[in-house]
């Protein structure tokens, strides 16, 4: 399948791994991404038992299920019903997980404004090449004071070796020609302009931070975490 540079043709690449991998996903990953346990450790300090805490990109629950065990009610959206249905199938997030795609101008979470305690959202964004109508949705479902939990993958490497200019984004190289996958890295200063623009302040971001070493490509990978609270627009 040729890949183009639009969330329509991703969004179906993307899914139609994520259908593929769903049955090994949880034994891959608890073995070698350290991602989902960053962040839901940075998430569980500040949930108090009855919370509500929506997981964006749930897949399969990993990042909740923590969560679950600190008192949080959890809701979970992806856009992949097999992953979807390895979480239902865990028995601990029943009646409160629900289908959407995430990418594209016209992303609408399934949830009433002001609804969340906390968000979080783990090995997601790296798949987004605009982060803008995530975040605008974001932060419509959090509550004032609310938390947003995230990973995303920052620029790195060197021009012409590690990635490729796309219609001015930086996308991983390998993932495009062995994969056939979008895979940007997005720039740190624009991410915190952008969260600051959709009311989100104390921005926290990490360094970025070896997870894990690619299951397709081999090579390591690392995430930059943040930890952004909404204060108002
Ligand atoms: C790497 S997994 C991360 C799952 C989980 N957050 C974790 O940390 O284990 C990426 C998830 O993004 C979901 N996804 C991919 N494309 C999507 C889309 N267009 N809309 C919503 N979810 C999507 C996949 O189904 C998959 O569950």
């Amino acid at each position: 399948m040729e890949i183009k540079d639009d969330p329509e043709s991703q969004s179906k690449a993307i899914r139609c791994h994520f259908k593929e991998v769903a049955d090994t996903y949880d034994e891959l990953a608890t073995k070698n991404d350290m991602s989902h346990g960053i962040l839901s450790a940075a998430a569980v300090k500040n949930i108090e038992t009855g919370d509500k805490v929506l997981d964006i990109a749930c897949g399969t629950g990993l990042v909740s299920e923590p969560l679950m065990r600190a008192g949080a009610e959890v809701f979970g959206v992806d856009g992949e019903e097999a992953m979807l249905s390895k979480f239902e199938k865990k028995g601990v997030a029943k009646d409160h997980l629900h289908m959407a795609d995430l990418m594209g101008n016209g992303v609408k979470l399934p949830y009433a404004s002001d609804y969340f305690d906390c968000i979080v959202c783990n090995g997601f964004l790296y798949y987004v090449r605009d982060f803008g109508p995530l975040f605008a949705e974001a932060q419509r479902v959090l509550k004032s004071g609310g938390r947003f939990h995230f990973s995303f993958e920052e620029e790195y490497g060197e021009d012409g070796k590690d990635y490729k200019i796309i219609e001015g984004r930086r996308v991983s190289k390998i993932m495009l020609e062995q994969r056939n996958r979008m895979v940007y890295f997005h720039n740190r200063p624009q991410t915190q302009a952008l969260l600051a623009m959709q009311g989100f302040s104390e921005v926290d971001l990490t360094k970025p931070t070896f997870v894990h070493n690619s299951p397709t490509t081999g090579r390591p990978v690392y995430y930059t975490f943040v930890d952004a609270r909404k204060t108002g627009l």
